[in-house]
């Protein structure tokens, strides 16, 4: 069988899908076009996809051989997952295996804004540290302070049990309640609203969903305090970008740190331009150990795909129930 690779993944990974399959990995370390990916799957069973790829209802029903798409990622909101199962093509993503190191980004980020760190760092390079002074740069104290977690699936909860260290009040908004939380941290499941009124740090873990778009908009941001610092690791669009640069640059938040964009990899001017907001590149899972264990889990939900089994994570299960009922 035939796999296309969107783009070259650690080799580790493609090494043990090259033993079983013929393999064709886009040659150019870039993101295709919506044309390209379609060129690609041509003749192709198998299509190992990242984030970034637009997997809509046209790329899925392009290739009649397709039957396996694995993604790259955990997040899969730029797979219609719909379309796939009514073609009962299982989707499958690679959750667990970065979950403490998005965690981790989060929370650098965290500290990154409280303590200015990136705008000390340019302070300091550029000659400008002439002494200590009394006033210089200061920032937030994190410890003992609110931490609000939105949304505690496996990377909001890992973020919010890294907080133990700093004797944070823990506060959370989801729909179930997390007894992980409530009893390690003595956490409060709260509504958002109460979150976001009594949060210094605000940290978003929530999917992108038609629910989640623009969840933190301008009537969100006018509830927070004066000196909240808002972190953003989970999807772009969770966030109205338009008002995070209008609450950052009137200074009705503190700051915010942001792993991700409402129209990635595009970044507003007017964002770029403040000193009170850190931007790194969508690299929350960007670790060597884990790049690699996301590789080996997506080649092996696409070879059990392949095989016809179930792929230990497929999101779409119900492709199954309908094959065995008819
Ligand atoms: C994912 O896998 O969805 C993450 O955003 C990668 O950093």
């Amino acid at each position: 069988m035939k796999v296309f690779v969107t783009r070259k993944i650690p080799q580790l990974g493609l090494d043990i899908l090259k033993k079983e399959f013929t393999v064709e990995v886009n040659p150019d370390d870039r993101v295709l076009s919506k044309e390209e990916i379609i060129k690609g799957i041509k003749g192709k069973d198998g299509l190992l996809c990242l984030l970034t790829d637009p997997i809509d209802k046209e790329v899925i029903n392009a290739e009649p051989a397709l039957k396996m798409i694995a993604s790259y990622a955990v997040g899969y909101d730029n797979i219609d997952v719909t379309a796939a199962t009514k073609r009962g093509i299982p989707v499958s993503n690679t959750p667990g295996v970065l979950t403490e190191t998005t965690a981790e980004l989060a929370w650098a980020l965290l500290f990154s804004v409280a303590r200015r760190i990136l705008e000390g760092d340019t302070f300091t390079r550029n000659g400008n540290f002439k002494g200590w002074a009394p006033m210089l740069m200061l920032g937030q104290d994190v410890s003992h302070k609110t931490l609000g977690v939105i949304g505690t699936g496996r990377i909001g909860t890992a973020f919010a049990l890294k907080s133990k260290g700093f004797h944070m009040n823990v506060l959370y908004a989801d729909e179930q309640p997390n007894e992980q939380l409530e009893q390690q941290l003595k956490a409060r499941k709260v509504p958002l609203v109460t979150l976001l009124k009594e949060s210094d740090f605000i940290s978003i873990h929530v999917p992108l969903t038609k629910e989640t778009h623009h969840l933190i908009d301008e009537k969100e941001f006018r509830l927070m305090k004066k000196t909240a610092v808002l972190i953003n690791t989970a999807r772009g669009p969770i966030i109205n970008e338009k008002a995070l640069v209008k609450a950052l640059s009137e200074h009705w938040i503190f700051g915010a740190g942001l792993d991700v964009y409402e129209k990635e990899p595009e970044i507003s001017k007017e964002l770029k331009q403040l000193d009170n907001v850190v931007l790194q590149p969508h690299t929350g899972s960007g670790t060597i150990e884990t790049r690699t264990k996301m590789a080996l889990m997506a080649v092996e939900n696409m070879m059990t795909g392949l095989k016809g089994g179930i792929p230990p994570n497929c999101v779409n299960k119900e492709v199954f129930l309908n094959k065995s009922t008819t």
